[in-house]
């Protein structure tokens, strides 16, 4: 029943990363640990308003860190807040990206938008480890080449060793260096992995995951090496209430993240 009642945090920090788009940096009040796996979400409340699901992008210096884009009647206050004031949080809850499981292979990041976000934690921790897994792709898709989160970021991934990153932008018109006009899944013709001893791991609308998964298959990719993160309508965000039934599952309980062969049969179904 813990799991039910926020905790509270203090907003710490607040960067705008894009116009829309803030990082909140909350600092827990509470002495216990905050353990979480990447990939895991927690649900945040702004009091009077309500409660989203939002991933967990990272723990630095001791602040819990969320990205947010203000699209409705709660992120839109949310990023609002002033730093001093406080707002709740029950978490972490759901299933992380098979991190310690994929050791040894090559990694592989498809992601579009701000579906980044639930991402960007896995890859920070591939990188720091790099003696564990083979290369690292990293093939991030937008609409605007200026709609990409963490810019510096990606230009240091692009000059690690054994690190490749392609970038796409779908509606850009003039040709920009380092950027591919078109679809994050054409970028999968360029990536240099190796098929048979990979990982995939995706995040984005859910269009643009089924897409790639009928170019990873061309390029001989199993469905077994493919992890995906899934988005629904979460409400209890523990697996009480069926808001986010798919199929036998619950996405906030059994995900957000699944192995692709598990949803395989519910993937891509109208009104599931
Ligand atoms: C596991 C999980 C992780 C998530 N992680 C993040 C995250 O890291 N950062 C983040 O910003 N959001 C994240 N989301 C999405 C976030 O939960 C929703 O944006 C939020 O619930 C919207 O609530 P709202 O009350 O502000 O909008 P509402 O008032 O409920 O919706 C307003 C309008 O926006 C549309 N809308 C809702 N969600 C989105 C969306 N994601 N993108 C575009 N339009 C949308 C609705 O269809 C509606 O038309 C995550 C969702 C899940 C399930
Ligand atoms: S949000 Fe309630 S069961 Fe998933």
């Amino acid at each position: 029943m813990a799991d039910f009642l926020p905790m509270t945090a203090t907003l710490a920090a607040k960067k705008m990363e894009l116009p829309g788009v803030h990082t909140l940096s909350l600092a827990l009040d509470t002495r216990s640990p905050f353990n979480f796996d990447f990939g895991q979400f927690n649900m945040l409340y702004l009091f009077g308003a309500g409660e989203v699901a939002i991933s967990i992008m990272g723990w630095d210096q001791g602040l819990l860190q969320h990205t947010i884009r203000a699209v409705g009647r709660v992120t839109r206050p949310l990023v609002e807040l002033e730093v001093g004031q406080q707002l709740g949080l029950r978490g972490p809850f759901g299933q992380g990206w098979p991190l310690a499981k994929l050791q040894g292979k090559d990694l592989v990041f498809i992601t579009a938008g701000l579906g980044c976000a639930p991402v960007v934690a896995a890859i920070h921790h591939a990188v720091a480890n790099r003696d564990q897994y083979g290369r690292i792709v990293i093939l991030q898709g937008v609409k605007h080449h200026a709609d990409l989160l963490w810019q510096a970021q990606y230009r240091r991934w692009q000059t690690l060793g054994k690190c490749q990153v392609l970038l796409a932008a779908s509606e850009e018109h003039r040709h920009r260096h380092r950027w591919r006009l078109g679809l994050v899944t054409e970028l999968l013709e360029l990536a240099e992995f190796d098929p048979g001893h990979c990982a995939v791991l995706m995040c984005g609308p859910e269009i643009m995951m089924l897409a790639a998964l009928k170019q990873l298959a061309r390029q001989q990719v199993g469905d077994d090496a493919v992890y995906m993160s899934l988005e629904r309508n979460f409400q209890c965000g523990q697996g009480l209430c069926g808001h986010c039934q798919l199929g036998p599952y619950f996405v906030c309980k059994d995900g957000p993240v699944f192995h692709y062969p598990t949803v395989k049969p519910w993937l891509g179904q109208e009104g599931l």
